[in-house]
């Protein structure tokens, strides 16, 4: 026997409990389906505990997709300031860290619970811990079998997220799902992820520990924040940010300087002429770091010694040093997924499958992606009361 439902939401991550609530408070009966044994795993561990849950500065020309476009309704629907009445609703203390990043004064539990009251107000039924075992459309009508139970409903939620960190038990199961109705998957890759170095390069790891706030660069596109070295290469928010846009074989730039002018070494050998480069990088950055890229560049003798021809070229590889990363540290770092669920099968009011009547696709599993910094839980909450409202 079939447990009768309005709407089934498989995942209970931010996307799928948002939904879940919304369509509930609606007066759907709604049943959530999570094979994990509790919901909402990444809120938990995201924004170190802290969830940076939103950022104020969000618009659409902070998210990735093969449509850029696609973001601009639900997120215009659905606003930072929406989820911040919630926060503050349930009495939540929040804190803007930075650039317009939004975390908990407390704890990533709070907003768990928060989205785990707000289902209950609606009513949503919960369902953890077992594996969904076969899904088929007939009749107008999804029914899902997952341990020892079956339901069906009109509609079908796919909010299973993406496979970045699949120890927490992330699955490409969505796309799978997807792909069997029909629909298709833009290619999933890794993102925000920190990048692997090798060959020559392979020296900088001695750096591991070491942050500078930099700029980084691939392409049109760069991020100023901090970038970290570690024992595989690079990583730190700047790095992050960066990774979602840059290909095997294309190189990153890095200005170790972001702050000086094209002349400031030509300035500094009027000022300090004795001074050598590493004892002036060691003024800004720190001293591993100064003693590294000195080494690297080799400039003999003092400032004074040089023509101000050869240290203008030398301010210049410092603020465009090429890097040639030859990896990402994968899926099992990686905090998003670029790619999936492609948005041009898809309704961007409503997030229901323009081919199949009754299927929805929400949050991470879409292809859409967000920068870091609060902005992919932001594309989770708005996509999710978007198919909530329209279900
Ligand atoms: P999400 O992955 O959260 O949920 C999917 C759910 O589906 C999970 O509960 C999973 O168990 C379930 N599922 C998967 N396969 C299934 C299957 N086969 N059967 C049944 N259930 C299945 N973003 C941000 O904005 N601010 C931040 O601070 C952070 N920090 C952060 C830290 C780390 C370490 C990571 C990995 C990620 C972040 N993120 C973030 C990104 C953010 O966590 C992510 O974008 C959202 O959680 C996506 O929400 P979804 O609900 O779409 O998927």
């Amino acid at each position: 026997m079939s447990d009768y439902y309005d709407v089934i939401v498989l995942g209970a991550g931010g996307a799928g409990l948002m939904c879940a609530a919304v369509a509930g408070q609606r007066g759907k009966r709604v049943l959530v389906i999570d094979h994990a044994d509790a919901p909402g795993k990444k809120i938990l561990i995201s924004g170190g505990g802290r969830c940076n849950f939103t950022n104020i500065h969000t618009a659409p020309d902070r998210f990735l997709s093969a449509n850029p476009h696609f973001v601009k309704s639900a997120l215009g629907r659905y606003k930072p300031a929406d989820f911040i009445a919630l926060v503050e609703a349930y009495g939540i203390a929040f804190h803007e860290k930075a650039l317009g990043q939004l975390f908990c004064d407390g704890s990533a539990r709070q907003i768990v619970a928060m989205l785990l009251e707000e289902c209950a107000k609606g009513r949503a039924e919960i369902a953890l811990g077992e594996a969904i075992s076969d899904i088929a459309h007939a009749d107008a009508h999804y029914s899902v079998t997952f341990g020892a139970r079956a339901a069906s409903a009109p509609a079908l939620v796919i909010a299973t997220g993406g496979p970045s960190i699949p120890k927490m038990g992330a699955t490409g199961f969505g796309y799978d799902l997807a792909r069997k109705f029909g629909m298709k998957v833009v290619e999933p890759r890794p993102a925000l992820v920190p990048l692997t170095l090798g060959g020559d390069e392979t020296l900088f790891r001695e750096l591991s520990g070491v942050s500078a706030d930099v700029i980084a660069r691939c392409g049109k596109t760069a991020f100023r924040e901090a970038a970290l070295f570690t024992h595989r290469g690079l990583s730190g928010p700047a790095i992050l940010q960066i990774s979602s846009y840059w290909r095997n074989g294309q190189p990153i730039a890095i200005d170790f300087l972001p702050s000086n002018s094209a002349d400031w070494l030509v300035q500094a050998k009027r000022l300090k002429p004795k001074a050598s480069l590493r004892s002036i990088l060691a003024t800004t950055l720190p001293d591993r770091l100064a003693e590294t890229l000195s080494d690297r560049i080799a400039l003999p003798g003092d400032l004074a010694s040089q023509a101000d021809k050869a240290l203008t070229a030398v301010a210049q590889r410092l603020s465009s040093w090429q890097f040639h990363p030859n990896g990402s540290e994968g899926f099992a770092k990686a905090e998003v997924t670029l790619g999936g669920i492609s948005t041009a099968d898809l309704s961007s009011q409503t997030m229901e499958s323009r081919k199949i009547s009754g299927l929805y696709a929400i949050g991470e599993a879409v292809d859409v992606t967000g920068w870091l910094g609060g902005y992919n839980f932001q594309w989770a909450w708005a996509s999710g009361w978007a198919a909530g409202q329209a279900l």
